[in-house]
């Protein structure tokens, strides 16, 4: 061992011991920890934002299938002095100095992240699922490469190969497309499209696709013609921690995810891959792509790997599930078409037509009484009226509403809850001018705060 490596060494079981030390004497927040009463005498202007949104989030009923209330404990590593730090490279191997202590932090939040989901290689530093593809995609293709994925009108995301993302500007992607009658995926066509495009690399994953889906099948398809297997798995990802959905871990080269959403930890991502790509996938992330990692989330990803692998998250994600099926079986029963039928995961997607109102006017009416949630391309035939705005915002073809139970999960509530949802949607439909007051009513059982209401 060099005398370098062996000062670094001694250095960092110092700050470690100092920092076990530390939380041995009580836990007093660290110098820098987040003052609200500085932020407000100095910045009330930015400070009412902070107490405006948290209030918006409480007094609505908050089911973007995207999103999810943090605990407290992310909020406090997130809001921490380690977003000071500068950290560029990996713990031990950093470009800058005084990155003993956040190595620690990355250090566990990668061994938290390969314990949960059982993978080899984990990498923490992606700043978002966005970046977490981007990094995929540079540790595996070359400009130019032919890229397999779910078309954008049934579902994929931006950078699965949309012509306003680098995805669609750098590579030749082809869209397999979902089934327009059932809405499921017909792993047949797929089959028949890999073997006429011969891709680089298969990307399996959805903004939208409300159904588990068959890694092994995707694998074999991928090894037929020797593609690449990327998982994007944004969206589910917090279902495969709790349990409740099948993990692409085994099957795929690459796994890409956000650590937001159901996973309930801060906006981030990361990548999981077997030791085989481990080096490329980090050099992908940086410097490739990337610049220094931000430390505090990076805390943060540790603290929610650490409450995902619990048994009450287990027991949180199979709630998130058996809330969206009901939610999901009791919009039906109320008129709403649901795709696929129903769902498998925390996500619904619902067309509002058969109640005479279009999605886009829905989401208007749905917001008017504090029911927040997004529209989403469905995959059918006929058109809607081109809507305005930049490409990338356009419906490319039919839209519905797309929601999602992991945030009203979080706040406490069950199927029973669901059965209000349901009315109260249908209710906000018909415009029903009570139902903002009805809302309120249902929220405010259940704050998504609850030591804070
Ligand atoms: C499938 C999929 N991939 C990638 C992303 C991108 O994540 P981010 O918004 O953090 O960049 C999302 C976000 O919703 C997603 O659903």
């Amino acid at each position: 061992m060099s005398a370098t490596t062996a000062s670094a060494r001694s250095a960092g079981k110092a700050a470690e011991e100092r920092a076990r030390a530390a939380v041995r004497d009580g836990g007093a927040p660290p110098a820098g920890a987040p003052d609200f009463a500085a932020l407000l005498r100095q910045d009330p202007e930015i400070a009412g934002v902070l107490l405006g949104e948290g209030a918006r989030q409480a007094d609505g009923l908050q089911l973007i299938a995207a999103e999810n209330f943090t605990s407290p404990a992310v909020l406090a590593a997130l809001g921490s002095p380690l977003g000071n730090k500068y950290a560029e490279g990996y713990p031990g191997a950093r470009h800058h100095g005084g990155c003993e202590i956040v190595d620690l932090a990355e250090r566990i939040a990668v061994e938290r992240a390969k314990a949960l989901f059982g993978a080899e290689h984990a990498n923490v530093q992606p700043h978002s699922g966005s970046s977490a593809v981007l990094a995929a995609y540079a540790a595996l293709l070359r400009p130019g490469d032919t890229v397999l994925a779910m078309s954008l009108p049934h579902g994929g995301h931006l950078t699965h190969g949309s012509p306003a993302n680098f995805s669609g500007r750098w590579f030749d992607f082809a869209g397999y497309g979902l089934d327009e009658e059932t809405g499921l995926l017909d792993y047949d066509a797929v089959r028949a499209l890999a073997r006429e495009r011969r891709p680089k690399a298969i990307v399996c994953g959805s903004i939208s696709y409300p159904r588990h889906l068959d890694y092994a099948a995707f694998r074999d398809i991928a090894d037929e013609v020797g593609a690449y297997l990327i998982a994007d798995v944004a969206h589910p990802m917090g279902l495969i921690a709790g349990g409740v959905a099948p993990s692409p871990v085994p099957y795929a080269d690459v796994v890409c995810a956000t650590t937001h959403k159901v996973l309930r930890g801060p906006r981030g991502g990361m990548v999981l891959c077997g030791a085989r790509l481990a080096e490329r996938i980090d050099r992908a992330v940086f410097p490739f792509t990337q610049g220094g990692a931000q430390m505090n989330a990076v805390a943060a990803k540790a603290v929610a790997f650490a409450e995902a692998a619990t048994p009450a998250f287990g027991a949180y994600a199979h709630q998130v599930v058996a809330n969206a099926r009901r939610l999901a079986a009791a919009l039906a029963q109320r008129g709403l078409t649901i795709g696929t039928g129903g769902t498998d995961t925390h996500l619904i997607t619902a067309d509002p037509a058969p109640l005479g109102v279009d999605a886009r006017t829905a989401r208007g009416r749905l917001a008017a009484a504090g029911i927040v949630l997004d529209t989403c391309a469905l995959p059918c035939a006929e058109e809607d009226a081109p809507s305005p705005g930049p490409p990338y915002k356009r419906a490319p073809r039919r839209s519905g509403l797309r929601l999602g139970t992991a945030a009203v999960t979080t706040q406490g509530m069950g199927e029973a809850e669901m059965e209000r949802i349901a009315d109260l949607i249908v209710a906000a439909l018909r415009e029903d001018g009570a139902v903002r007051a009805q809302t309120a009513g249902l929220v405010h059982r259940f704050p998504p705060y609850p030591d804070r209401a």
